[in-house]
């Protein structure tokens, strides 16, 4: 945490590259100005950011890449959906942004050591388990098969083409893309359809294997019932919620969910913790 003295007082950040993923998706690559926090700075895999564009408003993101890689730069890949992404879409190399966190829980990547892992994602659900798949390749001898599956609508908006297809070169991994249009292209195993036609096709010990998934909160319900039904252990499920944040630290009640605050209880859970709230509608 870089909060000590005050959890709403955001710290400067630079710029230092931004990149266009995609027409409406962008990666902002950025260091904190203060040389002290910036060695301080720590975070766990599925941790997010508050980003503040000054004047406009702060916004929850995921933390995409892993300390361990890159030692004072972090980054935060960005959707434009309205009024404060569509501002950050604008900023240049050498602005400055305001930075709060790291907020949230992580995903199980200590306890998924020993099992086959799942990493199932669809759109930019993709961002908040990046983190997650680098920390495991950096010790990938302490896990067992690793399948990588990405859901996207149209072929040709994949992202993150240059780690998938580094990740598909580790031994004992597999990336997967699926698609609902557009042709294949790459060296990755392509589906046409949603992530979960995948799932028959991957060779897991079920009782073994964690699955990890964030996307559209449908496409999360479908992927744990899906491996519920080949015999993974509910409790061996985790996904990720997304829900409107203000403080990030439990006080405001903006992201409340039933009795979870999704901020400082979330956002990643084990799949039991919040599949009854899943099906009310609304909450
Ligand atoms: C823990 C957490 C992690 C997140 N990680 C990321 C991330 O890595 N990258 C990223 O791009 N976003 C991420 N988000 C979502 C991001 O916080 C929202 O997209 C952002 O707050 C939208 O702010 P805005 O002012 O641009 O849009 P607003 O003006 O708040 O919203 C404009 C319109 O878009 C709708 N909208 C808002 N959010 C979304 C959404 N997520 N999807 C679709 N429609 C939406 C609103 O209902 C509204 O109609 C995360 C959210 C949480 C809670
Ligand atoms: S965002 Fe304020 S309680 Fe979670």
């Amino acid at each position: 945490m870089i909060y000590p003295e005050d959890a709403y007082l955001p710290y400067e950040a630079e710029i230092v590259e931004f990149i266009q993923d995609a027409p409406d998706i962008f990666t902002l690559r950025c260091s904190l100005v203060d040389k002290n926090l910036r060695q301080q700075y720590r975070f766990e895999p599925g941790q997010f950011n508050m980003l503040y564009l000054y004047g406009v408003g702060e916004v929850a993101i995921s933390i995409v890449n892993d300390r361990a890689f890159s030692a004072d730069i972090f980054e935060h890949t960005i959707q434009v959906v309205g009024r404060i992404t569509k501002g950050m879409a604008k900023l240049e190399k050498g602005q400055k942004i305001g930075i709060r966190g790291p907020f949230g829980s992580m995903w199980p990547v200590d306890e998924a050591k020993g099992k086959d892992v799942v990493i199932m994602t669809g759109g930019l659900g993709n961002a908040p388990l990046v983190a997650a798949c680098e920390r495991i390749f950096a010790n990938r001898d302490a896990y067992n098969r690793v399948y990588v599956v990405q859901g996207i609508k149209e072929a040709k908006g994949l992202i993150y083409q240059d780690k998938y297809t580094r990740w598909n070169n580790i031994e004992n991994t597999e990336v997967i893309i699926t698609a609902t249009a557009g042709e294949s292209f790459g060296p990755w195993k392509w589906y046409q359809g949603f992530v979960t036609e995948a799932i028959p096709d991957l060779a897991l010990d079920y009782a073994n294997t964690i699955v990890m998934s964030v996307g559209p909160e449908i496409m999360m319900k479908n992927v744990a019932k899906s491996f519920i039904q080949t015999g993974v252990p509910k409790d061996n499920i985790y996904i990720s919620l997304e829900r409107s944040m203000k403080c990030a630290i439990g006080h405001c009640g903006h992201c409340q969910m039933g009795k979870e605050f999704i901020c400082k209880d979330g956002a990643v859970y084990a799949y039991p913790m919040v599949e009854s709230l899943l099906e009310i509608k609304g909450v």
